[in-house]
């Protein structure tokens, strides 16, 4: 028994007529499998309506046929077979109380269209004898999506066509809650990746909000170091000024003295230059103000890179790829970091050459953060910390590791978990390593942890050169 055959076979139990019309039009069950193929092959909504509308409107060419579909309360047209191009749905529904009412009843019905209906939906440019309406809605639900209508269907054999139709009804009504859900999760989905966009955004800026203080006292410093230096050179600057106006003294005696003047008085200017020098120890001044300027100027640099760090830390991510050292990039995250972590521990540094890397420049600088942050804070007074990276050919690996308390080995496997933390409330919110995680899975990257129990951990983050990434 061929395939066709056996799906006669089928249908001929659940239903007697379907004998009459495989003997009637034995090319129908091909073409309908042969459409069901061609619908599983589809990927777009769209064109599934449309393959339907097309075969049910060659099941008889006399037919035509509409499809409505309900959105957001608003019936619209959504396909139509070629007949019924160029009218207005809205003209139609407003100028026919029979098809709106064979829309609202949500029912499948067969209607003989009445003279003055007939009369009616001439108005709108069609010509309608008979009209088959099936409703598109999941059974047993009140998810309705539209309604199926279809015009002068023949009355010969119509039971078997509605067979048909039916099934096709339900191809549609499966596509079409296919295609809102996979919206519906597509949309879900969009709203968690802004949520968690917003909650790195929000860690970020509770991790600076904790180094405000550090960062205060890292710029104070310079500040103050500047400012003390900035008296010294304004007394400087008065001591030189009384100077330049005993030289200028000195040159007008000189003048004087050229011009047949008393040279005493000259060399007596001259002497109150040589006394004011030794007094105010002019020549110490001179040695003096190179070394106040020079760390002045290196002052001012310094805030201006912590301010910078912190600026393009705080930037909120544009998620642009760029091509980075991953050796700068933790340096100056470091720098922002230095102040508490100085207090804390000796920091030993160790940098490989690195190739430059693909990747969210902004977004590693929170994973180094986030790693130098826990280093710092399991660190009971003092300790050591160290970062290492090296390039293996085909992956940057950059090792931070610390001599502080130490991971328990029931909880190493949890520490990635969102929210996961042993820190007291207030203190940690447990996101900080699931961000981590997240940034360099993106990267295609792994990030693990080994770790000793009263000895201390170290972080291992591999990221592979080939990452997909490409900076634009
Ligand atoms: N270097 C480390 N030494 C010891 N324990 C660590 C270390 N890094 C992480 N942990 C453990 O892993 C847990 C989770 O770390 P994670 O950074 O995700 O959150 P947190 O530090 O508790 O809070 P948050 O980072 O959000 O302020 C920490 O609470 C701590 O128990
Ligand atoms: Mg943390």
């Amino acid at each position: 028994m061929n395939n066709t055959d056996q799906q006669l076979e089928n249908l001929k139990k659940e239903n007697g007529k379907l004998l009459e019309l495989a003997v009637l039009n034995s090319t129908v069950l091909d073409q309908l499998s042969a459409l069901i193929k061609r619908i599983l092959a589809c990927e777009k909504i769209g064109d599934i309506l449309e393959i339907s509308i097309t075969y049910i409107q060659n099941l008889s060419r006399d037919s035509s046929c509409l499809l409505l579909l309900e959105e957001n309360g608003k019936i619209t047209v959504s396909n139509r077979s070629p007949g019924l191009t160029g009218f207005d749905i809205n003209n139609l529904l407003a100028g026919s109380s029979l098809l709106s009412r064979l829309l609202a009843e949500k029912k499948e019905t067969v209607t003989v269209v009445s003279e003055e209906d007939a009369e009616n939906l001439l108005g709108s440019g069609l010509k309608i004898n008979r009209i088959i309406c099936f409703p598109l809605a999941i059974p047993y639900t009140i998810k309705y999506f539209g309604s199926l209508l279809i015009f002068n269907m023949p009355a010969e054999n119509i039971e078997i066509y509605l067979y048909f139709i039916r099934i096709i009804a339900q191809i549609i009504i499966t596509a079409i809650n296919n295609h809102r859900v996979t919206e519906s999760l597509a949309q879900s989905l969009k709203s968690l990746q802004e949520y968690q966009s917003r909650l790195l955004q929000e860690e970020k800026m509770a991790t600076i909000g904790q180094l405000a203080a550090g960062i205060a006292h890292e710029i104070n410093n310079p500040i103050a170091f500047i400012k003390s230096n900035l008296i010294s050179l304004e007394k400087y600057s008065k001591m030189f000024i009384s100077l330049i106006k005993e030289y200028e003294n000195v040159v007008t005696y000189a003048r004087k003295t050229l011009e047949g003047g008393n040279p005493l008085l000259f060399l007596e200017r001259l002497k109150i230059i040589e006394n004011l020098r030794k007094e105010d120890d002019i020549d110490w001044l001179f040695e003096d103000i190179k070394p106040l300027l020079n760390d002045s100027i290196e002052g001012t640099v310094r805030i201006k890179e912590i301010v910078e760090n912190l600026k393009n830390f705080s930037h909120v991510d544009t998620g642009k790829i760029s091509m980075v050292n991953l050796n700068q990039n933790i340096q100056s995250t470091l720098r922002i970091i230095y102040n508490e972590l100085k207090y804390k521990a000796d920091l030993k540094e160790e940098y490989g050459e690195l190739p430059l890397l693909a990747c969210h420049a902004q977004q590693l600088s929170q994973v180094f953060l986030n790693v130098f942050t826990n280093a710092i804070q399991s660190i009971e007074s003092k300790g050591e910390i160290s970062i290492k990276t090296r390039c293996t050919g085909t992956d940057i690996n950059i090792i931070i590791s610390d001599t502080g308390c130490g991971i328990p080995h029931d909880i190493q496997s949890r520490i990635f978990e969102p929210f996961f933390t042993t820190k007291p409330v207030g203190k940690g919110t447990g996101l900080g390593l699931h961000i981590c995680y997240t940034i360099i899975k993106e990267h295609k990257g792994t990030i693990s942890v080994q770790s000793e129990p009263g000895k201390g951990s170290a972080f291992t983050v591999v990221l592979p050169l080939d990452n997909g990434l490409s900076a634009g």
